[in-house]
């Protein structure tokens, strides 16, 4: 089943993100993955299948992993155990949403760069840094870093673009030692996570996390390591110099940049065969980082 917006009328909705909907249940938070897409900040007409299924799977997966490094929001993740005011909702709601602890967000995105691409790539070019971090001279697109970097970056409000920030901005933002705290763990987790990928063939370019804290405990929140949160690329195709193939939205924005758009809402209507292209990407992800079909 196709879910491109949720209803819960017994509930009151708390967020309608470009791809998550959130309601307040009780003093927790039901986040439901829906099969919506976002490129370039605009959410798409068209859901693709399964995508809402791969990114709560896939984020569930890596918090299980990762729960030992670090805190999580997770309470329930087994719809049959929902409250029973979900029951008649349980067809919606299977395998695509979580009951999660309610979170005072951080104010930054904390991401964290294995490999110099994306923004991180042009920010280098103009300046042979990225968030201020000077990188060696010569590096060639798509390369392997020296060490992994934290890139934070600011969380911009619906319709604007999140921008690259300072380490000195970000600790002004959230607090130096918060800000301590968040940088050393990213770095900590994106290790742990790529290497493990890696041994799975796929490379973990950058990615990026989110923390709250829950009570006083800094937690990771949100979703995690999912293809619309990270760059994934194909291990047997890597090749820098150039931009690589890979299974996240990469291969819509080429789409989207081939044709005449904007990149203002609204969008338009994608062809079949790029959304099952797209579809086919996601699920590949999840296929080759849990080894299991998605169920
Ligand atoms: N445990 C939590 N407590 C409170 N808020 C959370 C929690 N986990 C995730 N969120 C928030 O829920 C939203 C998830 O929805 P979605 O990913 O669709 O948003 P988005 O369009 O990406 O917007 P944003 O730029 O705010 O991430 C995010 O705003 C995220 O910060
Ligand atoms: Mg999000």
């Amino acid at each position: 089943m196709e879910i491109f917006e949720t209803s819960i009328p017994e509930l009151e909705l708390i967020n309608r993100g470009k791809v998550r909907d959130l309601y307040s249940i009780d003093d927790l938070i039901l986040m439901i993955a829906t099969d919506r897409l976002s490129a370039f900040d605009v959410v798409f007409p068209d859901p693709i299948p399964d995508k809402g299924r791969v990114l709560a799977q896939l984020s569930i997966f890596w918090f299980r992993m990762l729960e030992d490094l670090v805190p999580n929001h997770i309470v329930e993740t087994d719809v049959d155990k929902f409250p029973p005011v979900l029951k008649k909702h349980r067809q919606i709601l299977k395998d695509r949403s979580m009951l999660v602890k309610r979170a005072r967000p951080l104010a930054i995105e904390c991401i964290v760069r294995g490999y110099i691409t994306g923004s991180g790539w042009k920010d280098y070019l103009k300046t042979g840094s990225v968030c201020g971090i000077r990188l060696p001279e010569g590096l060639k697109e798509s390369d392997k870093l020296p060490e992994p970097i934290f890139t934070p970056s600011t969380k911009a409000e619906l319709g604007l673009h999140d921008e690259n920030i300072s380490l000195d901005q970000a600790a002004e933002i959230v607090g130096k030692e918060t800000f301590e705290e968040v940088s050393q763990l990213s770095l900590e987790i994106y290790k742990h996570a790529a290497e493990y990928a890696l041994s799975k063939g796929i490379i973990i370019a950058d990615t990026k996390f989110e923390f709250g804290f829950i009570d006083s405990r800094l937690c990771l929140i949100d979703e995690v390591l999912t293809p619309d949160s990270s760059r994934f690329w194909p291990l047997d195709s890597y090749e820098p110099g150039r931009p690589q193939q890979s299974f996240d939205k990469q291969f819509v924005r080429d789409y989207l940049e081939s044709i005449d758009w904007d990149k203002t809402p609204p969008a338009p209507h994608l062809p079949p065969d790029i959304i099952k292209k797209t579809r086919q990407r996601y699920l590949d992800a999840y296929r080759r980082l849990t080894g299991q079909e998605l169920k």
